[in-house]
């Protein structure tokens, strides 16, 4: 049987091309509310943990399912949901609930004013789609004390949905690839189906940038 999300490009995860990027035709998976059992929306805003006012940039959004939940758990924060296909957006922004006066969407050329101004960065079944060069624009947006959220399912995990195993990475091949790209990593505790990792500026990178 064709698995739901055979799209992906196989092989070249770890590579610094992009991989294959998600189908907008499928995004009514995103969409599901089915999700929220094994991913709450509320333990992703206990681990974002965003300060009073805090700027989130929800990196790969998609069609917004939990840049919605962020925004209405939070209304004080700003929260921007980025997404390198329009379409995504469009979809995101055709739905009712995400009618919220601190929810905005953005394509990437807004990444240059986003520079370390993120006080919190979300990437939610994102980091096996990132090539490097993507990887590296992450990296460059939270600000002085902030972090990323990296969320992803799990290679190491039996599971009934998301991609396929050999589509994603381990936990520990997770927290090299976002070392490489300068960060340093303190995992969480995983959730049933996907690791989850805190991720700052290594010192020296932040040094280097100050
Ligand atoms: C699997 S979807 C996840 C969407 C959303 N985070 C969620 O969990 O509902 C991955 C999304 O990341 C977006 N994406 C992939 N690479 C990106 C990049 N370099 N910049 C911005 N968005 C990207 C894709 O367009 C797609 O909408």
């Amino acid at each position: 049987m064709k698995h739901p999300h055979d799209h992906h490009g196989r092989g070249d995860r770890h590579g610094a091309r992009q991989p294959e990027r998600f189908d907008p035709a499928r995004a009514a998976l995103l969409d599901d509310p089915a999700r929220f059992a094994y991913l709450p929306p509320a333990e992703v805003v206990a681990w974002l943990d965003p300060p009073a006012g805090a700027t989130v940039v929800d990196f790969g959004a998609g069609t917004g399912t939990y840049a919605i939940q962020i925004a209405r758990a939070r209304p004080d924060v700003k929260v921007i949901a980025l997404d390198e296909q329009p379409e995504m957006l469009a979809r995101l922004r055709a739905r009712p609930e995400a009618a919220l006066p601190n929810l905005a969407t953005a394509t990437p050329e807004r990444l240059p004013e986003l520079i370390g101004r993120a006080d919190r960065v979300l990437a939610l079944n994102v980091l096996h789609e990132l090539g490097d060069d993507a990887l590296r624009d992450l990296a460059a947006l939270p600000a002085a004390g902030g972090f990323a959220l990296i969320i992803d399912w799990s290679a190491e995990v039996e599971r009934p949905v998301g991609p396929p195993r050999d589509h994603t990475y381990s936990q520990r091949e997770a927290i090299a690839r976002l070392e490489a790209a300068g960060f340093a990593v303190e995992p969480l505790a995983p959730a049933r189906y996907h690791y989850v990792l805190r991720a700052r500026a290594a010192a020296a990178d932040r040094a280097g940038r100050s």
